[in-house]
């Protein structure tokens, strides 16, 4: 029975962004967990999932509501008999230490929690990386959209986080080469480690002039993380009939909408080399969620896929965690562990 007025933590939005989020944003509040209802179960998070799209999303989030997020937590208590008590979920219950659902999506917008199988093999944290969201949008992203065939030569941006390192490794497992746009020289020799085949540090490097050493043939498939000037040159070096996949375009998510940051015009790369550009929202792929999560469990099992995670302690460290994301700090999936 949650009656003994047991509380749960979470954060709220109390001020709008401007730029990179500040802590002051958040306010860390505490309730106390009401009683389930009938066909209610009540969650207690064990990691939090720290994403992008929480920044680039924020102008559909009021202030006052709950910080939106992914987590997976324990049932600790359930009325519900599809989700019983000591079973794993995976819910979009939001910053939240508890939560209490009846199973079902809270809005359109979200997807329904559904319960994880504990494997020995794999560490919980991977449901909202490799084997959640993140690991699914590089699976279907770029299996889907890139088409990707051996010999070919591929580019991702952002390739030192959760989803561009995922990308990676599925491009050297199909054959092809593969070039990595990261931020510092600490993530680039990570990259080589996994074995991409050359790496470029956007902050220092000369895009270009780097672009036509790595790939004097051009570009087959552009797996695209972080949009603006970065993908205006590189899609400037793609061959004919190339292939991009536009997964996000994290450069200008601390921008003001009206004033977002000017790239290159690309219609005429897009249109004299025939290129097909598609954007994508992961949820696409809802109908084949279990496929992606099956085959990237597979590759992580057969050692073929390696799944670098920052995980921060403590749920109060939420706010800085999420900064620290979007300033660049973290190596593959960011997370937090209550
Ligand atoms: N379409 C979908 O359904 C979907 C699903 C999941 C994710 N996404 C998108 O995929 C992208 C990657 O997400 P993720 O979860 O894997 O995050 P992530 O790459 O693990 O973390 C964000 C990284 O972005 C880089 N970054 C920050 N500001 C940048 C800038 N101005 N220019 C270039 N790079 C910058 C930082 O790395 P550096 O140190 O290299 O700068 C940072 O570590 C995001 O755009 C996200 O919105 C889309």
């Amino acid at each position: 029975m949650t009656s003994n007025k047991m509380k749960s933590k979470k954060f709220i939005f109390v001020r709008n962004f401007d730029g990179i989020p500040k802590e002051e944003d958040f306010k860390l509040v505490e309730e106390v967990i009401l009683d389930l209802q009938q066909g209610e179960f009540l969650a207690k998070a064990i990691y939090l999932s720290i994403d992008p799209y929480m920044r680039a999303y924020s102008s559909r989030i009021r202030l006052g509501e709950t910080m939106i997020g992914s987590q997976v937590a324990i049932i600790i208590e359930s009325k519900n008999e599809n989700f019983p008590t000591g079973s794993y979920v995976l819910g979009q219950f939001g910053w939240t230490t508890h939560f209490i659902s009846n199973g079902t999506a809270q809005d359109v917008t979200l997807y329904p929690p559904y319960l994880i199988e504990k494997d020995e093999q794999i560490s919980l944290s991977l449901y909202l990386g490799a084997l959640g969201r993140t690991g699914n949008s590089a699976y279907f992203g770029f299996l889907e959209l890139c088409k990707p065939r051996s010999g070919e030569t591929v580019v991702i941006s952002g390739a030192a986080g959760a989803v561009g390192s995922h990308v990676g490794q599925i491009a050297k497992m199909k054959g092809c080469y593969v070039i990595a746009i990261a931020g510092n020289q600490e993530k680039l020799n990570w990259l080589k480690s996994l074995g991409f085949d050359y790496v470029i540090n956007y902050k220092l490097d000369n895009i270009r002039s780097e672009l036509t050493k790595a790939a004097p043939r051009g570009i087959d498939c552009y797996f695209d993380n972080v949009g603006g000037e970065i993908s205006s040159v590189i899609m400037q070096h793609m061959n004919r009939y190339g292939r991009i996949a536009v997964c996000g375009s994290i450069s200008s998510y601390n921008s003001n909408a009206t004033d977002m940051p000017k790239a290159t015009i690309l219609q005429p790369t897009i249109v004299f080399n025939e290129l097909t550009v598609t954007g994508f929202i992961v949820k696409t792929w809802l109908n084949r969620w279990n496929e992606g999560i099956e085959q990237n469990a597979k590759w992580i099992k057969e050692g073929k896929l390696k799944c670098r995670e920052t995980i921060i302690d403590g749920f109060e460290n939420m706010p800085k965690a999420f900064i620290n994301m979007l300033n660049g700090g973290n190596f593959g999936k960011s997370i937090v562990k209550v």
